[in-house]
């Protein structure tokens, strides 16, 4: 087969319209990610219908800005990647008819990429000797999983949230606290003033199998402000922060244990989380495993590690159909 060596990347995923080009699943020439976030916050949260508006109007500006910023002509893309699901169906729909109509005119193949899969190969991106089996840690705002990545494509979930994502905790819980959104970040920031161990919040599911459960967390934060209405706003965050960070590292270094996983490696938006990337780091030099902690801008959602998982997918399963739609509860 060909090399499709520089693939065009394009995500729509939520709320963010991004383009890049990679080149080889490693070297990434442009990564081009506009925020929709000024949109959606007066919401408080991603309004579906305004998302897909705004990627429509984003896309086309932001693929040409992928492309100069690249230094490279329409006529240099070997290949044409999008993300096709799980996310929000109109917000999909966008990218992955813009990705087709681009693989047509250009005469290049199209491939369908799964968000998820694109998430996982955002650490191979920036470390491309990582050593499999890996145990990955998925936390954003849609999805919470424990992964075990045995080989390329070749993945085992053991363990994923039964109600609420971590990510989706994070923003419902600065929401409640009247912080804004997206909450992950501001939670993040507003930690640091904090103390971790000033509220002794619940750790669900802490010490028993690898599935995860947020939403009494989240509940418990809402108790304990209601009673106590002077608390410090820093300290329900650090605490809070903590209690997620806990559960999610301890499950992880466990899982590690037992699947003999060469080291722990974290994506998604909560992988940005500095109090989470700490406790990886030092439960790995604890364990002796390998860790990886891709940049915060490969963590939050982002076109390039589209490209590279869509490079993947093209030399292990060829080109997608051109009939393909969106699949907004894809899963991996
Ligand atoms: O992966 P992502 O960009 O989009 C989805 O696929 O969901 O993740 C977004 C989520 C949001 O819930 C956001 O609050 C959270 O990631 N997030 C963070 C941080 N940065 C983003 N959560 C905790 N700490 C952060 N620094
Ligand atoms: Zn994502």
């Amino acid at each position: 087969m060909t090399d499709f060596n520089q693939i065009l990347g394009i995500e729509t995923s939520c709320d963010e319209t991004a383009a890049a080009v990679v080149v080889a699943a490693q070297t990434v020439r442009s990564s081009v990610v506009s925020s929709q976030i000024e949109l959606h916050a007066r919401y408080g949260g991603v309004v579906p219908e305004i998302a897909s508006r705004a990627h429509v109007e984003l896309l086309t500006p932001v693929v040409a800005q992928a492309i100069v910023e690249a230094g490279i002509e329409n006529a240099d893309v070997d290949a044409v990647a999008a993300t096709y699901g799980p996310g929000l169906v109109g917000s999909l729909l966008v990218g992955v008819s813009a990705a087709k109509a681009l693989a047509l005119v250009w005469d290049v193949p199209f491939v369908g990429v799964n968000h998820l899969e694109a998430h996982l190969y955002a650490s191979f991106l920036e470390e491309p000797t990582l050593e499999l089996p890996l145990m990955v840690l998925l936390v954003s705002g849609g999805h919470t999983m424990l992964v075990n990545m045995k080989g390329h494509g070749d993945y085992e979930i053991i363990g994923s949230t039964l109600d609420d994502a971590a990510g989706e905790a994070y923003d419902k819980v600065a929401r409640y606290l009247g912080l804004g959104y997206p909450g992950g970040p501001i939670l993040d920031e507003l930690s640091l003033q904090g103390d971790p161990t000033a509220i002794a919040f619940p750790r669900a599911m802490k010490n028993d199998g690898y599935d995860f459960s947020f939403s009494g967390l989240k509940t418990s934060v809402v108790n304990h402000v209601r009673k106590n209405p002077d608390v410090e706003a820093a300290d329900v965050a650090a605490s809070f922060q903590e209690a997620v960070a806990d559960v999610l590292v301890t499950k992880a270094r466990r899982a590690a244990r037992e699947y003999g996983s060469k080291g722990i490696c974290i994506g998604g938006g909560v992988a940005a989380n500095s109090r989470l990337r700490e406790a990886v780091l030092d439960a790995c030099v604890a364990d002796d495993l390998q860790a990886f902690l891709p940049s915060r801008s490969m963590c939050t959602d982002n076109a390039a590690m589209v490209a590279a998982a869509g490079w993947h997918r093209l030399h292990s399963d060829g080109p997608s159909r051109i009939d393909l739609g969106a699949n907004p509860s894809l899963s991996l």
